[in-house]
């Protein structure tokens, strides 16, 4: 089980909307079944030996979408990062908020803080991109090497300054809702990531549709450049 040879996967979990829209339903009930999948998914995924997990939950972009949506969205989030920490205690994961949280109010980082520093020592990693961008990331690093007093940067130091350092770059991207696109996401660290997209939409993303996607990656050629 701990030989899954893939180490790091990442989820854009894309659909919650048209699902919600199949039924009739607000795309707000969407975001809700979408939060439930998204513990179940990553609770698998982590029961099948993969150490990091990153989920895409909210982008840069996304504010572009009526309040309502937003405030659902930020509704669900906030439930989670208050009421899960035993969960993640019980799990090992260690939990790690990307993106740029400086927008937030004092109140809500203090509490994502607050779930981060508990969950500080456990040795899973489950990244939860909120307000991120995969260019603001890049600004970021590169905002904090300035600050630090360089005038020239390496790969390896924009690499250090990511917000997910702590683990390495995704072997697998997996977006769901069909569309062959990142939207922003993980620009730095996917460079070689290989990309499995289906048209399932999130809300219905199942175990099996993880396995699926780990089988193709199996058979995968990874070159890397090389031959
Ligand atoms: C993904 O589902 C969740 C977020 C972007 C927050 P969408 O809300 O984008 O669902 P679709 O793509 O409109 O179906
Ligand atoms: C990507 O989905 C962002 C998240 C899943 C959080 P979008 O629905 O925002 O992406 P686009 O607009 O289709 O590119
Ligand atoms: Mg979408």
């Amino acid at each position: 089980m701990e030989d899954c040879p893939v180490r790091h996967i990442a989820f854009i979990m894309d659909g919650n909307g048209r699902w919600a829209k199949k039924r009739l339903l607000p795309r707000e009930y969407g975001h809700k079944v979408g939060a439930e999948v998204f513990e179940k998914i990553v609770g698998y995924c982590s029961d099948i030996g993969i150490n990091a997990v990153t989920v895409y939950a909210f982008s840069t972009e996304n504010w572009k979408r009526p309040k309502h949506e937003i405030e659902a969205i930020f509704g669900l989030f906030s439930d989670y990062i208050d009421n899960r920490t035993e969960t993640l205690m019980k799990k090992n994961v260690r939990l790690v908020f990307i993106g740029d949280r400086s927008v937030f109010s004092p109140d809500l980082r203090k509490r994502m803080e607050a779930v981060e520093n508990k969950t500080i020592n456990n040795e899973k990693l489950l990244f939860v991109a909120i307000n991120y961008g995969g260019r603001s990331e890049i600004c970021h690093a590169v905002n904090e090497l300035i600050a630090e007093g360089a005038t020239e940067v390496s790969e390896e130091d924009i690499t250090a300054h990511m917000y997910t350092k702590l683990a390495p770059d995704p072997d697998l991207i997996v977006r769901t809702g069909g569309e062959y696109r990142l939207s922003n996401f993980l620009l730095w660290q996917s460079a070689y990531s290989e990309i499995y997209v289906t048209d399932t939409l999130w809300p219905d993303m199942t175990n099996e549709d993880v396995d699926r996607a780990l089988n193709e990656f199996k058979r995968r050629n990874r070159r890397f450049g090389g031959l």
